[in-house]
């Protein structure tokens, strides 16, 4: 991928799914400083750690999964998503916005870029409709308190049908 940057095919290479120890071993050895880390990162799994050691080396955070996958791996929530969350019903309320767009709009506070997904129309548009607001300091505080230190994404959980975290 240096190469390939170093050929002039491509401006800017990224890696995904570095954890602290993996992204400071990229970056001792790379002579192309990575643009971006794509991670998983919502309000259950926000792993500020890793977020700000990105950030201090300028490296953009991605968050992936930015809404939780919703549906995805529901039993690792006990079939609770952040989007059921009270705390951010609570705060959804008071801006007259969707949990859902509470949460992207957490994510943009936090200079994260979220890309989340939607098979229905409405949705995307609902997901584009959060730069008419601001959360408050008070309000991404409050938001940090929901941390589950939760991974939702568990590709690997269940190889050939057997559960790995069991
Ligand atoms: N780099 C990686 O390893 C990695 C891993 C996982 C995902 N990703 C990427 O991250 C992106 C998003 O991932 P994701 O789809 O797993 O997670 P997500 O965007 O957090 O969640 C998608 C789920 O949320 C629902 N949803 C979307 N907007 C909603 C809204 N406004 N209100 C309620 N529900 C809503 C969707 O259902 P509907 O379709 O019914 O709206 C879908 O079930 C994708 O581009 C994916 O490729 C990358």
């Amino acid at each position: 991928m240096e190469d390939l940057v170093s050929m002039g095919l491509v401006r800017s290479i990224g890696i995904s799914n570095y954890d602290i120890f993996l992204t400071r071993d990229c970056l001792a050895y790379s002579k192309v400083k990575p643009a971006v880390n794509q991670i998983e990162t919502h309000p259950y799994f926000q792993r500020e750690d890793l977020v700000k050691f990105c950030q201090k080396h300028k490296i953009s955070v991605t968050a992936h999964t930015p809404l939780g996958g919703a549906a995805a791996n529901v039993e690792w929530f006990d079939s609770v998503s952040c989007l059921d969350d009270p705390v951010l019903k609570g705060v959804a309320e008071k801006y007259k916005k969707t949990v859902a767009q509470i949460v992207l709009r957490w994510g943009i506070q936090r200079n994260t870029v979220v890309i989340p997904k939607s098979s229905l129309l409405k949705r995307l548009q609902e997901n584009f409709d959060v730069f008419d607001f601001e959360l408050t300091k008070g309000d991404m505080e409050l938001i940090k308190g929901v941390d589950r230190k939760h991974r939702t994404n568990q590709p690997g959980s269940k190889l050939w049908g057997i559960d790995l975290y069991a």
